[in-house]
């Protein structure tokens, strides 16, 4: 690099980190789906009907009669009265236009891998004879299929064919434990689950139907299982012998070859799926979520958030198993006839260029990732996206958990070439889809500020009476109308959906939908442009890498360990993972808090969850900083965890266990 460069680079980055509002690229506003500042007035006037347009996107069997329904709040039903698939929604109607175009491209993480072109017209061959297996095996409408797999092509095809009969599907991570399984499985009384023999870790094959065999052992009910052959000879060494009540895949697909299986006309309102997710209490949350409502609102913010056409080859480096593969790896641009890519490895594997080899290779139009994927490519250096000609990247999104201006920066020059813009998108499992955010083609942009909220969303800033705070000051979000991608309930347990997203500020005795607010239990703030900076959750939900875990899951794993009398976890800020799991824990009487009992506490946290809640240090306590009606309070540990200086230790029975703990912490 001459000198001139690099004087170059340094001005760059002097002016950048001064710069804390950028407009819109040209190039890109030129071609935006959305370019009209006047949707939000729009949207507002015309409310709820402005939502018709998001239901226009879906193709209908019968129309709707009414767009929302709020007669019985919290209870809001969508384009009622309509009918349609999902299924057909994403596959059948682009037949005509699109059958040869690719619907899923699918890059293995072994890089020697066969990847996957899926045309639609191969998806709807896949998906009817996926459907016709499910239906064999006495899959009805409305029984619920678990789906425990990886990023492998099945994957989403097993979700499409459960949308085209009918059956709501539950993915459960394929990274949680059997526990998570088996404990999400009783929860929606799932009697069928489809599986498979394992799948491709850093270049090692790793075993997965034992996990699941696992976690079978404790459903409370006989389960039809279905397992998808991935890794083939390389899974020998496992040598796993299917059960009477397993079905190998392939074995099933080659007695329905060729089979079609008409989509079953669903109401707007029928479940299409359960996410389970944590909350507060130890037991997951079940969101249910419906076919038009949802459906609606994926496509809509596909196609004016992420800017998805039909030719576009759109990248979201994210789980299926989360919510964000639901709504944007699978629904969302697959209801728009584009071209989805799924990734199954990590982005550093087999190199730190894997990604950038990827979106090169396959001339991605967007990429939509967490900002802890960004932290980490910065961290690595920009000399491995440097290397690879990125320029087919038109949009960068991010998801997940805030993003801090200096790593919005880096995306924003280092992989868009300051010619993408970037949207920040604020959502829930529990809100479908995108909720804040600019719209790329109309808003400037302000690092570390999601943005406003989208047209049609009444989203506010309030304080603990429920009245709006001042601009600038921290409050708590709320939303208070509804949208048509909310979830509906909670899967069985109406009370808690209540008690968990509306008891907070709205007056739960009245009809009158102006007295509902949901909340998503998140802190925020907005300036005078009505940008909303989204501060983190209020509630006992940690955030690590933008993956949503519950303390409360994390400390009943950890009290199951033999010798741990107590436990409270919190979160602690980390370069990377943005959140990191401490945990502090009380010994019962003749145990040693040693690495060995370190070592199985960090176990007995990966046997429950998974590997992502695995503690970053757990710290040996005789006691927990406790208030006199034996709370315990965890914000006095959060300072400690965050080396931060410690909060009011007035209100403590035990202040003196504050200062002891923070020097054991400091070991
Ligand atoms: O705290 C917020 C954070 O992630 C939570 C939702 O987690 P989950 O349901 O797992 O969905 C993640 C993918 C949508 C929120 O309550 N969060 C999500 N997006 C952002 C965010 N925090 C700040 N900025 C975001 N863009």
């Amino acid at each position: 690099m001459t000198d001139e460069g690099s004087n170059d680079d340094v001005e760059l980055e002097v002016r950048l980190a001064e710069q804390d509002e950028f407009e819109p690229p040209e190039s890109f506003v030129e071609q935006a789906n959305v370019t009209d500042a006047g949707i939000y007035e729009e949207f507002e006037e015309n409310w709820p009907d402005c939502w018709e347009g998001a239901a226009d996107l879906l193709s209908w069997d019968e129309d709707y009669e009414t767009v929302l329904d709020d007669s019985n709040p919290p209870f809001y039903e969508w384009f009622t009265g309509g009918k349609l698939n999902a299924s057909y929604n994403c596959i059948d109607r682009h037949l005509p236009e699109r059958a040869d175009e690719a619907a899923l491209e699918w890059v293995g993480e072994p890089v020697e891998e066969d990847n996957r072109t899926i045309t639609y017209e191969e998806l709807h061959r896949e998906v009817n004879e996926a459907a016709a297996v499910l239906r064999d095996l006495g899959v009805g409408e409305d029984d619920i299929v678990t789906l425990y797999m990886p990023m492998i092509p099945q994957l989403p095809i097993v979700m499409l064919a459960c949308a085209r009969i009918g059956a709501p599907h539950s993915v459960v991570f394929a990274g949680f434990s059997a526990e998570a399984l088996a404990t999400r499985m009783n929860a929606a009384d799932s009697e069928y689950l489809v599986t498979c023999d394992g799948y491709y870790r850093r270049g090692d094959p790793l075993d997965h139907l034992e996990k699941t065999n696992t976690g079978l052992a404790d459903v409370e009910h006989g389960v039809d299982t279905v397992v998808v052959d991935r890794l083939g000879s390389n899974g020998d060494d496992f040598g796993h012998d299917l059960a009477d009540d397993q079905h190998d895949y392939d074995d099933l697909l080659a007695d329905h070859e060729g089979a079609t299986v008409e989509p079953v006309e669903r109401d707007a309102e029928d479940m299409l799926f359960l996410m389970y997710t944590s909350g507060t209490t130890g037991q997951p949350k079940g969101v249910k979520h419906t076919t038009a409502g949802y459906l609606a609102w994926t496509a809509w913010t596909s196609q004016s958030v992420l800017d998805i056409k039909p030719e576009d080859t759109y990248f979201c480096a994210a789980d299926i198993g989360w919510i964000t593969g639901h709504s944007y790896i699978v629904y969302g641009p697959l209801a728009l006839g584009t071209t989805s890519m799924m990734y199954e490895g990590t982005p550093d594997y087999p190199t730190r260029e894997r990604l950038w080899e990827i979106i090169e290779a396959y001339e991605a139009d967007q990429l939509y990732t967490a900002p802890t994927a960004i932290r980490s490519f910065m961290k690595w250096g920009e000399e491995y996206p440097e290397r690879h000609d990125l320029s087919s990247l038109r949009l960068l999104g991010t998801v997940g958990e805030p993003i801090n201006p200096r790593a919005w920066k880096w995306y924003y020059t280092h992989i868009g070439n300051e010619e993408a813009p970037i949207v920040d998108t604020w959502w829930q499992t529990e809100t479908g889809g995108h909720m804040v955010t600019t719209l790329p083609g109309v808003n400037d942009m302000k690092p570390g500020s999601a943005g406003p909220a989208l047209p049609g969303l009444d989203v506010q800033i309030v304080d603990t009476s429920g009245e709006a705070v001042e601009q600038g000051r921290a409050g708590y979000l709320t939303v208070q109308k509804p949208w048509p991608g909310m979830l509906r309930t909670l899967y069985n347990n109406d009370e808690r959906f209540i008690e968990e997203y509306w008891a907070e500020y709205s007056d739960t005795d009245s009809d009158d939908p102006e007295d509902w607010v949901y909340f998503p239990e998140d802190g925020a703030k907005v300036d005078e442009d009505g940008y909303i900076t989204v501060l983190g959750r209020v509630d006992d939900v940690i955030n690590v890498s933008g993956h949503r875990l519950g303390t409360m899951e994390i400390e009943s794993a950890i009290v199951g360990v033999e010798g741990v009398a107590e436990a409270a976890v919190v979160g602690g800020e980390h370069d990377l993972k943005g959140e990191a799991v401490y945990a502090y824990v009380i010994l019962e009487e003749g145990y040693e808090g040693d690495d060995e009992m370190r070592a199985a506490i960090v176990e007995g946290v990966e046997d429950a969850i998974g590997p992502i809640a695995r503690p970053e240090a757990v710290v040996f306590t005789p006691e927990l900083p406790k208030t006199r009606s034996g709370k315990i309070m965890r914000r006095l540990l959060e300072d400690i965890a965050n080396d931060e200086e410690l909060g009011d230790t007035s209100t403590l029975q035990n202040p003196e266990i504050v200062e002891d703990i923070r020097g054991k912490s400091d070991d």
